[in-house]
């Protein structure tokens, strides 16, 4: 178990949440190395030892330090990135470039040429555009580069809006309009300076059913049926993306990897069969499912108004800048008093940050012990989406994260101060 309560207090992955406050201060993200090792090997387990030609890159934008590099490499894991600062940190870490995926959007010339200067393994391209860019970096260079490309599969995930990303309103992919994907699927195809692999989609984040996933499939599959018909072309490799779902609460109804990826995995053999063409390696994207339980975030209670008969407010000493979430899209969280674990939770209270937003409420509603000024505060399953969306708002320094494994902790991202937060700060000589 990696959350336990002894003595009164709670205890994750061994350590002891309130000695770590005292150690490291608050706010801390606090990050089990084994519950990110044991999710690791589920998908080793049921998926890349159970299907063959089959990978995982990590996706880092979940949460992404150089000991997080260090723990994916261990694992066997390779790893996705969305800009030119997280493919630094990977490559920094000492992360094997071919092992490395470039996603994005709107990825720079900067990122496109350093990807291709490193040697990344794969560039997931996200229109014809981008892939005349590459053409002319590999054309200067003399680089051949691997691509796939990102499809619009027009699909709608049941998550919230803003971590949904297959539909057919979207900023990511490649519609699949004939005018539009066959030129650059041509274009691809034929060019000297990309080997085309395939199709990549992302259907959206957070999902508890695998419905989108397997429509998203059908249309990638179509396109894959498609492109060996018009072009005598087979491609080599799917990436079918990440979005596999967590628990944040009791709502979550958390899946296995299994329950996604079997079906898919049936289907796609199912359809090479009867393509009678080697079934393509199949690639997964999971950011979230891996670290997302394995976090935790310690904060000290401050400020606590009652205002009677509407609602109690406790303030914590972080808020909106270390876990944006519930205010970005309406997140919901469990939480609990770490000093008073075992106490019963007789108060309903409204956990708040410091920030100056009205918004800025990490959990509404919590069920909680009788909070104190000075307790820990520890809130559940932050550790995806929280420390990498994390804000300076307000000047408030970034939090220190620490590595938690068996009773030991280890420092992996040392607490932000004021200097280092205004180092880049300029006056202009006229203001001096
Ligand atoms: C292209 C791509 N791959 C993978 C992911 C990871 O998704 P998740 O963290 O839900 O597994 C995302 C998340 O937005 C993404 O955009």
């Amino acid at each position: 178990m990696i959350t336990e309560i002894k003595n009164k207090t709670l205890y994750f992955d061994g350590c002891n949440t309130v000695e770590l406050a005292e150690k490291y201060g608050t706010p801390l993200y606090v990050m089990s190395e084994t519950a990110i090792v044991e999710r690791c090997r589920e998908i080793r387990e049921t998926f890349l030892s159970k299907y063959e030609r089959t990978r995982a890159a990590y996706a880092a934008k979940a949460f992404l330090t150089l000991s997080m590099c260090k723990i994916i490499e261990r694992e066997g894991l390779c790893m996705d990135v969305v800009s030119g600062g997280e493919l630094y940190t990977a490559i920094k870490a000492g992360f094997p470039a071919e092992k490395i995926e470039l996603n994005g959007n709107n990825k720079s010339v900067e990122e496109l040429e350093l990807a291709i200067e490193y040697g990344i393994g794969r560039i997931i391209v996200d229109g014809l555009d981008e892939l005349k860019l590459i053409e002319e970096i590999c054309r200067e260079k003399e680089r051949k580069v691997n691509i796939l490309y990102r499809i619009t599969p027009g699909v709608k995930s049941d998550s919230h809006d803003y971590i949904v990303t297959g539909k057919k309103d979207s900023k990511f992919g490649i519609p699949l309009d004939d005018d539009v994907i066959f030129p650059a699927v041509e274009q691809a195809v034929n060019s000297e300076h990309v080997n085309f692999m395939g199709f990549h989609f992302h259907v959206g984040s957070q999902l508890h059913n695998n419905e989108s996933h397997l429509k998203a499939l059908e249309t990638a599959l179509k396109l894959i049926k498609n492109t060996k018909d018009r072009y005598s072309y087979v491609t080599p490799e799917l990436n079918i993306g990440g979005g596999f779902g967590i628990r944040y609460t009791d709502v979550d109804d958390k899946k296995p990897y299994s329950y996604f990826l079997d079906p898919m995995m049936e289907r796609i053999e199912e359809f090479s069969r009867e393509l009678k063409i080697t079934r393509p390696e199949v690639v997964i994207e999971p950011g979230r499912s891996i670290v997302g339980e394995a976090g935790i975030t310690l904060y000290t209670v401050g400020t606590i108004k009652d205002i009677k008969g509407i609602r109690k407010y406790v303030s914590v000493d972080g808020g909106m800048t270390d876990n944006i979430r519930p205010a970005l899209y309406q997140a919901v969280y469990e939480g609990i008093i770490a000093n008073k674990a075992d106490e019963p939770k007789n108060e309903i209270v409204t956990i708040c940050g410091k920030c100056c937003e009205s918004g800025d409420v990490l959990i509404r509603d919590a069920k909680t012990a009788e909070p104190e000024r000075g307790d820990i505060f520890a809130i559940f399953s932050t550790g995806a989406y929280n420390y990498t969306m994390a804000s300076n708002y307000n000047k408030n320094p970034l939090p220190a994260a620490v590595l938690v494994k068996e009773g030991k902790s280890e420092i992996i991202v040392k607490r932000q101060d004021y200097e280092h937060m205004t180092a880049n700060e300029v006056i202009p000589e006229y203001l001096k």
